[in-house]
Formats: structure tokens, sequence, C-alpha cells
């Protein structure tokens, strides 16, 4: 896994809960497209869960679903735990170790009916992309929706200044890694049979996609 410097990396607060001020700030906005999208009971994933900030929120606001927790990092999925135990829900599992672009995962585990994941492709590169969105599309049961948040490039452009130079840090640090075009990702998800439901613009120049399984 690559250790990059963020500009807001998660820090740890108190024992194993560490906070993602980043987390916080797109907690509302992502909660209000996921209100419109997910279905009412079944099984979510998260990929690249992070602090657990969203999840352990997110299992309290939607209790009809079932949510379950992965990142490959130790140090995130003992935060997730941390969090959780805070207060304790049936609808939270503990966390899986996942590494989302490790191709084979999605056979491994029961077909859930939505993916969500937030602020992961900058930080990986375009083939890691490939599989995970291979693997998502595989993992999703028949109407499974897939819910991914962040930064993309548009009509393959880097938009705002921010933009280029968060672009520019990450790919200082690993030139494999950075923006992904949003409309890139959209037409591979379709070729894996993930079909556009809905694109919403989201504070700072981010971006929600959400396709569907047939
Ligand atoms: C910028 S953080 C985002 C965390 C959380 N989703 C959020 O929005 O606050 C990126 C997360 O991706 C995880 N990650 C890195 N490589 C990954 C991979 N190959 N598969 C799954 N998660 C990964 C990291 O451990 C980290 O928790």
């Amino acid at each position: 896994m690559r250790r990059l410097s963020l500009p807001d990396s998660a820090a740890p607060t108190e024992g194993a809960i560490r906070h993602a001020p980043s987390a916080a700030r797109n907690l509302e906005p992502i909660a209000a497209v996921l209100a419109r999208h997910l279905p009412p009971r079944g099984r979510v994933l998260e990929l690249a869960s992070g602090t657990g900030q969203h999840i352990t929120e997110f299992a309290a606001r939607f209790p009809g679903l079932h949510w379950q927790p992965s990142d490959p990092d130790p140090a995130a999925r003992a935060s997730i735990t941390a969090r959780a135990a805070q207060a304790p829900r049936d609808n939270l599992a503990p966390p899986l170790a996942l590494n989302a672009c490790q191709p084979g995962w999605a056979t491994t585990l029961d077909p859930f009916d939505a993916i969500c994941l937030t602020n992961l492709l900058h930080l990986i590169s375009q083939p890691e992309t490939d599989i995970l969105l291979a693997e998502t599309a595989v993992a999703l049961a028949p109407g499974g929706r897939f819910c991914l948040y962040g930064p993309f490039r548009r009509g393959g452009a880097l938009v705002t200044e921010g933009d280029r130079a968060f672009d520019a840090s990450l790919r200082a640090q690993d030139p494999a890694i950075g923006y992904k075009d949003i409309d890139s990702v959209a037409a591979t998800l379709a070729r894996h049979g993930l079909t556009e439901i809905a694109r919403t613009e989201m504070p700072a120049g981010n971006l929600m996609l959400i396709t569907a399984r047939a």
C-alpha cells in the first residue's frame, strides 16, 4: 500500500480512533445523495472505509441496510472498530481486510446490493482502477448500485487550480497515480454492465457517480 502525503490526512484523536477533516466535511452531502439512491434494505459494502467516520454514521442513518466496512490498512480497521464500539449496532459488521485492487476479491464475498467508495481512485494507478471497477461490478447483485465519490478530470482536463495543484502533488509522489477522468470511469463501468443513473456535482468540485447493475 502506498504511503502518501495528503493535505487532509487522517490523524489520531484518542486511542485507535482517527479523524479526517475531509470525511467530516463531505459526510452530509454524500449522505444526501445516498438517501436518494440506496435501496431501503440489503447489504452494503464500503471499500476504503478509512477512519470509519462515514460508515458508522451511514449505519445509524440507514438502519434497514447492513453495512460492511473494509480497508487494507490495519490502522484504518482499528479506527473503524473503535468507532463502532462507541455505539454498537447490529447492522454494522467488523471491518474486512480488503485490497480492492487485488484481482478476485469479489468472488470471495456474497453479492452486495450497494457498494460505496469515496476518495480512492485518485490515489491509485489506472491498472489498479481498472481492477477495482471490474471487481466492483462482479460484487454487485442484480439491480445493485455503485456509489462513487471523489475528485475527477472532466473531459480529460483538470478544471480548477486546486485540482491541478493536488493532482501534481500526487504525481510528484508517484507518477502512476492522480485524477481519473469521470467519463472514462463511467465508460469502464458500462463495459462491466453498470449503467449510469446519476452524476451529481458535489462541494469542493467533487463528483458523485451512481451506476446500477441491470
Ligand atoms: C483518502 S482515504 C479515504 C477514506 C474514506 N473513504 C474517506 O473518504 O474518508 C483512502 C483510503 O483508501 C485506503 N486504500 C488504499 N489503497 C487501497 C486499496 N488498494 N483498496 C482499498 N482501500 C485502499 C486507505 O487505507 C485509506 O483508508
